[in-house]
């Protein structure tokens, strides 16, 4: 069955329909998929109803599957999946949001020395206001520096640290120190070139701390003014979720966030899990 897709705005996201991922995908659709998640960085299926067994095998069509350092968030019976979820015990939303660093704008594993590749993401449920993802693209920020900047950038690497960005946005629940010792910062050039289509986008977000080689305030300045810079409304899709939505996205040239909504009135559950590129950012 040939795919059917829909894109999303101008630029990113292209909407597939018609396609159960709870069945067996033929390699011609495989690579249909792929060609459409390199060309518009942002895939969504909606009407799914995945379990996390399918879910995982689905994720490895993109990858290796990280397994999340920071282990609170595991799915008992699939590590690979990262469950952010405000039910408590009880069922009933617990008024509190799940991992507040989702929304400043980031890419996912962006202070792993391999980074992330496709998150791959379902929604079990959806609230009728607010959460929404929204991504933006960074092939399209790239194109729009000014040239003083893109000379200021030219061969800079940005410091990226979970510790710096967990402990700014999630203060009150730090990491612990086996967390903390197996993700050492690491270092990355902040306009890159994407290893599959070639084409040069800004890597940044709020996992990267510093410059290296300016003095860090200078670094923590640029990298504040960028952030911002680099996010263009025109450039964007915002993703208002639906159960059973499926989500796939490429973290090497998109940043995203999450908005708020109200945790203490509506449930929302998602489950990601993310592949990581064996290729180093360049
Ligand atoms: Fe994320």
């Amino acid at each position: 069955m040939p795919l059917n897709p829909r894109q999303l705005t101008k630029n990113i996201g292209v909407e597939i329909i018609g396609l159960d991922l709870s069945k067996k995908t033929n390699g011609k659709t495989l690579q249909e998929i792929q060609d459409l998640f390199l060309e518009y960085q942002v895939l969504y299926f909606g009407q799914q109803n995945l379990s996390s067994a399918a879910h995982v095998r689905f994720g490895q069509i993109f990858g290796e599957l990280q397994i999340h350092v920071m282990n609170q968030y595991h799915e008992s019976a699939h590590p690979e999946l990262y469950r952010l979820s405000n039910i408590g015990e009880d069922g009933k939303p617990n008024g509190i949001f799940p991992d507040q660093g989702t929304h400043a704008w980031h890419t996912d594993a962006s202070w792993q020395e391999y980074t992330g590749q496709a998150t791959i993401i379902y929604c079990e449920l959806a609230t009728s206001k607010g959460g929404d993802t929204h991504f933006s693209d960074m092939y399209g920020a790239y194109d729009r520096l000014s040239d003083d900047w893109r000379h200021k950038l030219k061969n800079m690497r940005a410091a990226h640290s979970l510790h710096f960005s967990r402990n700014r946005r999630h203060g009150h629940q730090p990491m612990t120190h086996e967390q903390r010792n197996s993700t050492p910062t690491v270092d990355h050039p902040i306009c890159r070139t994407h290893p599959d289509t070639h084409k040069k986008s800004v890597f940044l977000g709020d996992h990267a701390e510093h410059i290296i080689g300016l003095p860090y305030e200078t670094g923590r300045a640029w990298i504040d003014e960028l952030n911002q810079l680099i996010v263009h409304d025109d450039l964007t899709y915002k993703h208002k979720w639906k159960q059973g939505d499926f989500l796939v996205w490429d973290n090497r040239c998109l940043m995203h966030r999450v908005e708020n909504y109200d945790a203490s009135r509506e449930g929302r559950t998602i489950r990601r899990c993310t592949t990581i590129d064996p290729r180093r950012p360049h």
